[in-house]
């Protein structure tokens, strides 16, 4: 249990159930790892941590949401590359991604290049070739217009000279379904997603965003191996707090993450869903707020010359 006490008077705010905002449907990658950190989090701070799926907008809902939430470490949000980084060079928001106050770097992975079960490419070349003849019908589910999903689809659209329309969901999870039932073609989809899925043959994996392959699921090539080098995607989650809460709290909800970061069954269930989580002292406050600050540095001026609108 963390030093509540050390917080004298506002021990007893945190003493209150905290809700995370998840902004994406419940079953998808960001809230299966919400929710593993969450019940781990539980030991550290003693009582319950709610998950609170937010949809929509590609978590620009949720983005506004936590961003007007009372500062006090009762409502946290998990975020990613998409949510805390793209949305800031794609959205016209009412918040700046850059506004909350950091708790922790808690993992990152890539993406992997997948399709429905019965799509007739056998592998990447053969997909891109497919792509190219059946553009016009083909469809690619994302977790809504600019996120990470559709970004990654774009910069494959760029690099492989092919075309197909984009279906907007509400969180990959709700894409997924629809891949597997066959309503869609493909996803650039977080492994921690479809991993489960590529194993048990539901669907079809083509390629990981990677410069290498994933230990948990050796036999997907990597973008380099499977013939569209340099497509790497590296899809980071982090934790936040509205900005303006004060630093002894954050300091308490980042030893919670990062105890739960520290437990085995964590490290084995994100393991599994290739998500490496960066070292201590690469997640706390600091090195979330390096790390988005970095990222958006990277990616703001390719997704804007890319031209990738929200609508
Ligand atoms: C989700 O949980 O649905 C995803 O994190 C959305 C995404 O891929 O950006």
């Amino acid at each position: 249990t963390l030093p509540l006490a050390s917080l004298g008077a506002r021990a007893e705010t945190m003493a209150r159930p905290i809700t995370m905002i998840v902004p994406f449907a419940a079953g998808g990658p960001t809230d299966v790892l919400a929710r593993i950190v969450a019940e781990y989090m539980r030991n550290a701070v003693g009582h319950p941590v709610i998950i609170e799926n937010v949809t929509g907008a590609s978590g620009t809902v949720a983005g506004l949401r936590a961003s007007r939430a009372a500062p006090d470490g009762t409502t946290i949000t998990i975020g990613h590359w998409g949510t805390h980084c793209l949305n800031g060079a794609i959205y016209q928001l009412q918040y700046d991604v850059r506004e909350f106050a950091p708790i922790a770097l808690i993992a990152s992975g890539p993406q992997l290049i997948i399709g429905r079960p019965d799509l007739p490419a056998k592998n990447l070349k053969e997909l891109i070739a497919w792509l190219k003849t059946n553009g016009d019908k083909a469809t690619a589910g994302t977790a809504g217009p600019g996120s990470g999903a559709h970004v990654a689809g774009v910069f494959f659209q760029q690099l492989t000279a092919t075309d197909f329309s984009f279906v907007p969901y509400r969180g990959a999870g709700p894409a997924l379904n629809d891949l597997m039932a066959g309503h869609i073609d493909i996803m650039f989809d977080q492994a921690s997603n479809s991993l489960p899925q590529v194993k048990s043959g539901t669907v079809k994996s083509f390629a990981v965003t990677a410069s290498s392959r994933l230990a948990s699921a050796p036999d997907i090539p990597t973008v380099d191996e499977a013939g569209l080098p340099g497509l790497y995607i590296a899809y980071w989650h982090g934790i936040w707090a509205p900005k303006g809460t004060p630093a002894d709290i954050v300091s308490v909800l980042s030893k919670a993450v990062m105890a739960a970061l520290a437990e085995p069954a964590v490290r084995q269930r994100f393991a599994e869903l290739g998500q490496e989580i960066p070292p201590p002292d690469k997640q706390g406050p600091a090195a979330l707020r390096d790390h988005q600050t970095a990222e958006i540095e990277k990616w703001w001026p390719i997704v804007k010359s890319a031209n990738i609108k929200a609508d």
